[in-house]
């Protein structure tokens, strides 16, 4: 007596072919001894189901999955020739929700600890504007830090009009923390030398969430984290922003979410290595300000954030000019010569360039 009818058969062989897929299919996603999920998943192209083909028609952005990222044509390096995702950027914010029943002013904007944080090393008058305004700009960056990340969000989607109000709010930020330079300005030599002695080797210069900034705006240099230390939070929110996708990136993704035809080498390159300028793209890039009001738009708001980023440094520069002469710094660098050295470094040449033709 057979154990199953021979009717059975067919309806076993699909069975067991459909076990076989979905351990093939795991065992694939199985890298290391981690199982790949989230955004590594998503890099390598696996999707719960094959996205169309063919990126929609100009200004009908079409998303290839929820996380709704821009999709490629076909890509020309797959060898599947499978359509495949943009890398998805997901950034690890450091946001804690407080859940606590009873709110007052104070609690839930914890002043307790905020007021309670300037904390001079010397009795001189002027050290608590020094702390201020350096508490100031760091709050102010960690905005800016989860501006860009929502960002990059957008530009993934194609989302012109939040991504336009995203740059004008991190314009905003900017030119607020450029401001308040001239507070700072007020400052004489005399009353900062009258504490300075006491800030060690306590620098600007040890910024991490300055660092992070130049990482997501495309700073590719090992040394930016290499001077914290290993296994700090400091390094490896540095670290992971250089192992991310850039703001620029992002923009080329948008770019392809609206139609353009942006070379596939920097759709795919390897984003912890500097972008170079391409000529290729540049010709994409006279196309937009050509053909799309809108684009072009996106275009001039990043401009204006690499020209403001630029415009913070020659401020700074100019007021530590002004502070401390020629004295090198407290981080250790030649002072004022090398703050001048990183002026006019552009984060996004290619949108410079173009300038020239248009
Ligand atoms: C009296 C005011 C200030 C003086 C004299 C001053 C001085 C300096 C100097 C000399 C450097 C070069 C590195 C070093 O050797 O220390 C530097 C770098 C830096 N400072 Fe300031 N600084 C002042 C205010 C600020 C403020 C308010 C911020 C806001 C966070 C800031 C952020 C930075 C950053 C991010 C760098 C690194 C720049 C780079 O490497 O490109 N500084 N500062």
């Amino acid at each position: 007596m057979p154990f199953f009818s021979e009717s059975a058969v067919p309806t076993l062989i699909s069975i067991i072919s459909f076990l076989w897929g979905v351990t093939r299919r795991s065992l694939t996603l199985w890298n290391d001894g981690v199982f790949l999920n989230g955004p590594e998943r998503h890099r390598r192209g696996f999707h719960a189901k094959p996205p169309p083909a063919r990126p929609g028609p100009r200004g009908k952005p079409r998303r290839c999955c929820r996380a709704g990222t821009a999709l490629v044509s076909m890509c020309r390096t797959s060898r599947s020739h499978r359509p495949r995702c943009l890398p998805f950027v997901e950034v690890d914010e450091a946001v804690i929700v407080d859940h606590s029943p009873v709110l007052t002013y104070s609690s839930y904007l914890a002043l307790d600890e905020i007021l309670t944080a300037q904390r001079p090393h010397s009795d001189e008058h002027e050290e608590m504007l020094f702390i201020v305004v350096h508490q100031v700009h760091e709050l102010w960056f960690k905005q800016l830090l989860h501006e860009f990340a929502g960002l990059q969000r957008q530009l993934a989607l194609g989302d012109s009009a939040h991504v336009l109000h995203s740059l004008r709010r991190s314009l905003g930020i900017l030119k607020s923390v450029i401001t308040q330079i001239d507070v700072l300005e007020t400052m004489t030599p005399s009353q900062f030398t009258s504490f300075r002695g006491n800030l060690g080797t306590a620098s600007g210069f040890q910024s991490a969430q300055f660092r992070e900034i130049e990482a997501v705006l495309g700073r590719r240099d090992h040394r930016a984290f290499e001077r914290y230390l290993e296994g700090s939070g400091e390094r490896y929110r540095i670290e992971s922003a250089m192992n991310r996708p850039t703001l620029f990136d992002s923009f080329l993704g948008y770019l392809v979410v609206h139609g353009y035809p942006v070379p596939h080498d920097l759709l795919y390159r390897d984003v912890s290595l500097p972008m170079e300028p391409s000529v290729e793209l540049q010709g994409v890039l006279l196309q937009v300000y050509h053909d799309d009001d809108v684009a072009a738009e996106v275009c001039e708001g990043l401009v204006d954030l690499d020209q403001r980023i630029q415009e913070w440094r020659y401020r700074h520069g100019k007021m530590v000019e002004r502070i401390i002469g020629d004295k090198s710094g407290t981080g250790g660098s030649s002072g004022a010569a090398y703050l001048r050295a990183t002026l006019s470094t552009p984060m996004f040449p290619d949108l410079w360039t173009v300038r020239g033709r248009l």
